[in-house]
């Protein structure tokens, strides 16, 4: 199947266009800059282990702004036990769905035993998606790979799904390319395994009922929107983290939403409430700012706006003053 060009279906629900989970990246603050951009779509947080929900750190870990709704809490683990109590505490912390990662493959990852590497493991994945679908009433959710290592087969991965579908599992994610557990790390394993998109395409062909997500080498809106054509959602990550802005039509193009105009200052003064409240609770600007600087690319005067405003953000008396120069430069820019 060949992404490109195509029109653009208008679909319903949240998580036919979702933001991925990305650990650095998809924490609270950029959710939060996410939404000046799309209201409408589902955003994933990084993953959490669900152990350390156990412990006291939970509200660092699980609080969010009411604004990040729809929100999926995306969990690491292989205990079913443990899974379901952090799933019971993610409804009660007022999520909107859990979902279990799968696709993972870093070696810190391997060695807890949850991510990618459960892959290999169908049986016991089947019951942590049991004992979670039975502590919550969320939709659960897995979000993998098309396959790992030697098991790549078209048969693994129908077996797989197969498996998961009749333990519960409300929807399915799939990066479309494998994943070499031993000799690539987690950048490689996020580009050099081939993209198989057409892989993913027959598994839905035959499993018409299942909800299936295409994810990984999404590049544009409209690669989406031709993606759409086949598949339940597209799930797009770093193309929409290294340019949040090139998706500032998408709850115009996907949901149906009156046009509106969003612009790099105006998501700056959208955010300036915010980060005046993380302050207050003793947050750093720069935790926000981050996320800020890639709202601008090859303008003139961007190179120069980002390294200043990352000069000044990390000042530990860094103030709100510093995001409202950022904006009326910006806007002066026309940006
Ligand atoms: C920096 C970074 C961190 C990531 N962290 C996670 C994670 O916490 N959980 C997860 O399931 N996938 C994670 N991923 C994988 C993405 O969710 C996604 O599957 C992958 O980047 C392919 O999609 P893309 O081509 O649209 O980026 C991460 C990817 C990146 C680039």
């Amino acid at each position: 199947m060949k992404i490109g060009e195509g029109e653009k279906p208008l679909i319903k629900e949240a998580y036919q266009f979702s933001v991925a989970p990305m650990l650095d990246c998809t924490d609270r603050h950029f959710r939060v800059l996410m939404r000046q951009i799309s209201k409408r779509s589902l955003l994933y947080t990084e993953m959490i282990v669900a152990k350390a929900l156990q412990y006291k750190t939970r509200s660092k870990l699980l609080n969010f702004d009411e604004i990040e709704h729809p929100i999926a809490l995306q969990l690491g683990g292989d205990d079913p036990k443990i899974l379901s109590e952090a799933a019971a505490i993610a409804e009660s912390w007022g999520y909107d769905e859990i979902n279990l990662n799968l696709g993972c493959p870093s070696p810190r990852v391997q060695s807890g035993n949850f991510g990618a590497c459960l892959m290999a493991y169908p049986d016991q994945v089947a019951k942590c998606i049991e004992a979670m679908k039975s502590a919550t009433n969320l939709p659960v959710t897995i979000k993998q790979r098309i396959g790992i290592d030697n098991l790549e087969s078209e048969e693994f991965l129908l077996q797989f799904l197969d498996r998961m579908d009749k333990a519960g599992a409300d929807r399915f994610s799939i990066h479309a390319r494998k994943a070499w557990l031993k000799g690539l790390n987690p950048k490689q394993n996020r580009s050099i395994p081939p993209l198989q998109y057409e892989k993913v395409a027959k598994i839905k062909n035959s499993r018409p009922k299942l909800i299936i997500e295409l994810n990984g080498g999404l590049k544009t809106p409209d690669a989406c929107a031709n993606a759409l054509k086949t598949f339940d959602g597209v799930m797009v990550g770093r193309a929409i983290y290294s340019n949040p802005l090139l998706w500032r039509q998408i709850d115009e193009i996907f949901f149906g939403d009156k046009a509106k105009t969003i612009t790099a200052s105006k998501i700056i003064k959208e955010i300036i409430p915010y980060a005046e409240n993380h302050l207050k609770n003793n947050g750093r600007l720069w935790d926000i700012c981050k996320h800020t600087l890639h709202l601008v690319h090859g303008e003139h005067g961007a190179r120069k706006w980002r390294q200043e405003i990352s000069l000044q953000a990390q000042r530990s008396n860094a103030d709100l003053n510093i995001l409202e120069k950022a904006a009326r430069q910006l806007e002066d820019a026309g940006l």
